[in-house]
Order: C-alpha cells, then structure tokens, then sequence
C-alpha cells in the first residue's frame, strides 16, 4: 500500500493550459504528409490538412501550436511561404536532410492548420539569418489592420481580416544553429529585434526570448540581466535522451535494455532540476516573476528507425515514452507558478510524437494517450499532493516507484495523475482527499511492458484501459495500478 494525499486547502497556481502545447517543424514528415496534404491528396483533408490528424488533435485540445521551428525557424524566409503556391520559393532545408522546401506550407496555410486544431499560434521568428525589417514585416502582415504595404500584401494573399497572434518566439536556439552567438551578443540582439515587434490595434504580443540549452545557467543569467526587462518569457530546451546525457550517446526507440529505460526515467527526471535552477536565477532579476518560463522543445531523442533518413528524427514510441510524458506533464504542474508553457517535440513523425502517420493510416502513440489522460488539467489550480514511495531501479539507478500531480477545476472536480515507474510490481495506492471523501470516481489506466507500442498494422495494442479494479472505503479510494503504467483518477 502507498498512501497518496491530495491537500483540497492548499492550492497553487493555476496550471496554464499551454503546459499541454506542441511543437510543429519543417522536419521530416511533421508537416508534410504528417499534418499537411495538399488540396489534392487522396487523403481525406480539408484545405489541404489531414481530417484524421486534426480530428485526433482535437480531441487532447491541443492549446497551443509551435512554429515553423526549431533550427528551421532561423534560415526560414516567411515571404517565401506567402502568395500563389506556384510563385513560393523552393530552396533546401540544410537542417533536415537537405531536400527540397517547396514552401507550400507558409503562413497562412499554418494560421488556417491552428483554426482547425482549434489552438493558438506561437510563431518563432528568424534572427540568425533574417533581418529586424523582415521580422517586423511578418508581424505587419499577420497582425495589421489598416492600411500598410504588410496587411495589403495579406489582403492580396486573400486574408483580409488580420490574425490573432500573441506568442512570438525572437530566435530559436541562438547559442546553436540560430547563430551560435554568445548570451550577451544575443541579449543585445533580442532587445533591437524585439523593439521593432509591434503591437497593432489590440493585438498584444507576448516577446520569447531564446533560453539556455539544458542546464547552461549562464545564458540564463546573462539573458535576463541584458534582456529581461524586455521580454515577457524565456524558453528553455531539454531533450531526454535514453542513455548518458551526451548528445550523440542515443539508443533506439524499442528494442532496448532494461538499463535504458531506468537511465531514460532518470534523465526525465532532471527537468525538475532543470526548471527550478532556472527559475531561481530568473527570479534574481525579476523578483515579481513577471518573466515566465517557457520549455519550448522537450521530449526523448533516440536513435532515427533503421532505414529512414537520419535527418527526419522519426522515432517510435513506447510505455518508456509514455512513463516520460507523465513525470515531465506532473514536474510542469509542479511547477505552474513559473513555467507558463510547454511545446513537445514534435506532434507528428518527429522525436517524441503524439502521432504517426504512413500514406493514409494514422496512429496514436502512448504519449498521445498521456495527453489525453492529462488534459483535464488544463486550466485547472494545481493542488497540494504527496505519495509514499519505495526506491525501483537497477545496481546503477535508483529512483521513486510512483510521480504524481493534482488539480482541481472549477467545479470542483479533481484529478490526480500517476505514474508508477516500476517494472515488476503494481502499486495498491490508498488516495485520501479531504472533503471529497463521497466522490464519484473515474480511473483510466494505460499500461503495457516498457517496450510496448503501437504500430500501422496493430495500432491499438497501447491504448486507455477504463479501470473498475477499484473500492471506496471510509472515504478512502483503494485503488491498485500496474508496473510501468500511467493512471488518471478524478474524483467529481
Ligand atoms: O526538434 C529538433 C531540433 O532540436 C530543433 O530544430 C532544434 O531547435 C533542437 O535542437
């Protein structure tokens, strides 16, 4: 038995529904043919984006969408990507695999994809090779509403009315491929190219300054001293990697140790670390915490599946992933006085996807189901929770059997998410929420071995499982979950 306790009185911050956003790149097949067909593709689309895929967006309301990158964001032209698709640009992706950028997914093909999801737009502008003009003319044209060369250039596009855009991203990875500039150099850069991001009528952009890599807590420090004042968030990117965290130490993404998974959890788990040593040296200089924290890209990062283009990241996805999502989704909760938003990397065919698509057919992977399982914390207040654990691993790695979070939404319904790391033992938990002792509730459980997942031929071997296999007893719910499983519990 393991007690696991929700403090109803001890509330926190509100969770920003944008801890559960994505992250959407001109990489591999995340756009083409994962989100976008064409008008004329035999697959079922509207305007060009796939049915099937936005149908399944929908359904874990995706809040927030990120794009164009990613390291594409900084060679990335947005005129190329406007007007008619036979005048666009074609041009090399040098970033991913050197094929060809046809440029038929631009703008307004991207803003037309989010009305769809249903989500907001996040637009990363280009500072590396882009100009201050070339970024203060996109936002003209996707934010003006009068006249000016910017919104009659959108007008002409056959947009009349402007979009509503508020986050926007100044650079992506500037320490890296957005120009491998020192903090100070970049610090500079994002106070010039941030002025001339305007705010138009009432449209009120919120400026994202490009964060550290990793646990790098100078940029950090460097960024906001020089740049704070003007920026409204700072991103930061973490990926997990299975093995050491070595950028080229990877592994695959089925097929691995049992050594793999416990490193894999490990690693996960520094995000904790991660957000609460940035957040501290954020808050030196803005004691208010006016500045939010943004983790932009995150997510696991194995080795490409064998015979695909080692430029397009295309990875399958397990319970291990799954196990991942949930600790990172409970640390993010955790943590929602200060990390206001969160992208995984990437939606579909990319890293850690949600979704994986071969011609027609369309697959949810465990991580999809995560997001499901979690997305009633979106806007809900994070409450107080504690869990007893016992330490699970092997002779190198050692770590706690169960993670969780709580919420409550405002009608006073609360869900409690829980992930039990073990890969032997299931776990009987004992909940006690004071007050809500005579609940109605609901359990969903996804389980399955850590290698388990789903495939085009067998797509629902991973999938939520409604759970009966639980009791309420003098107010307490008596509920066992197995090894290596994700389980939601609301009580109504
Ligand atoms: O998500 C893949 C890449 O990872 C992004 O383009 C880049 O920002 C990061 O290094």
């Amino acid at each position: 038995m393991a007690k696991l306790i929700v403090n109803t009185e001890r509330k926190g911050a509100k969770i920003n529904r944008n801890l559960y956003g994505h992250f959407s790149e001109h990489l591999g097949r995340c756009i083409y043919n994962g989100l976008f067909v064409g008008k004329d593709s035999p697959i079922p689309n509207v305007n060009g984006m796939r049915t099937d895929v936005v149908e399944a967006l929908r359904h874990i309301r995706v809040p927030v969408l990120r794009w164009p990158g990613g390291c594409f964001a900084d060679e990335y032209h947005w005129k190329d990507g406007v007007g008619p698709q036979e005048t666009r640009k074609r041009m090399v992706n040098t970033n991913w695999g050197g094929v060809v950028e046809d440029n038929s997914f631009g703008t307004h093909e991207f803003m037309e994809l989010c009305r769809q999801i249903g989500c907001e737009p996040y637009v990363n502008g280009n500072v590396g090779s882009g100009t201050v003009q070339e970024m203060s003319e996109w936002v003209e044209y996707m934010t003006f509403d009068g006249v000016s060369p910017m919104a009659e250039a959108r007008k002409r596009n056959g947009r009349e009315e402007p979009w509503k855009l508020t986050y926007f991203g100044v650079g992506n990875e500037n320490w890296g491929c957005g120009g491998n500039m020192r903090p100070e150099f970049y610090a500079d850069q994002f106070r010039r190219y941030a002025t001339y991001v305007r705010n138009y009528g009432d449209n009120k952009i919120f400026k994202i300054a490009c964060g550290p890599n990793v646990d790098d807590y100078e940029w950090t420090d460097k960024v906001m001293a020089i740049a704070g004042k003007y920026a409204d968030a700072i991103s930061l990117h973490y990926y997990t990697r299975p093995r050491s965290l070595a950028w080229d130490d990877k592994g695959p993404a089925t097929g691995f140790e049992e050594a793999e998974y416990w490193t894999t959890l490990r690693n996960a788990l520094w995000m904790n670390e991660l957000v609460e040593n940035h957040l501290a040296i954020m808050r030196r200089h803005d004691p208010e915490g006016r500045v939010g924290l943004i983790v932009d890209e995150w997510g696991t990062w194995y080795d490409v599946e064998p015979g695909t283009n080692p430029g397009f990241l295309y990875q399958q996805n397990t319970m291990r992933d799954a196990l991942v999502a949930a600790i990172t989704l409970n640390i993010f909760n955790r943590h929602a006085d200060g990390v206001i938003m969160a992208n995984i990397a990437q939606i579909v065919n990319v890293l850690q996807s949600v979704i994986l698509t071969e011609g027609e057919k369309m697959l949810l992977t465990p991580t999809y189901h995560v997001f499901d399982l979690y997305k009633d914390h979106q806007n809900a207040t994070l409450l107080d929770s504690w869990v007893e654990t016992r330490n699970v691993g092997d002779d190198k790695v050692q770590l706690p059997n169960l993670h969780q979070s709580a919420s409550v939404d405002e009608n006073g319904r609360i869900l409690v998410t829980v992930a039990n790391l073990s890969l032997t033992d299931a776990e009987t938990l004992e909940l006690r929420v004071p007050g809500k002792e005579q609940a109605k509730a609901t359990v969903r459980v996804l389980t399955g071995s850590m290698d388990a997942h789903n495939t085009f031929d067998a797509p629902e071997t991973v999938d939520i499982a409604d759970w009966t296999d639980f009791r309420q007893e003098n107010g307490i719910l008596i509920v066992t979950v197995p090894a290596c499983s994700v389980t939601a519990i609301t009580l109504d």
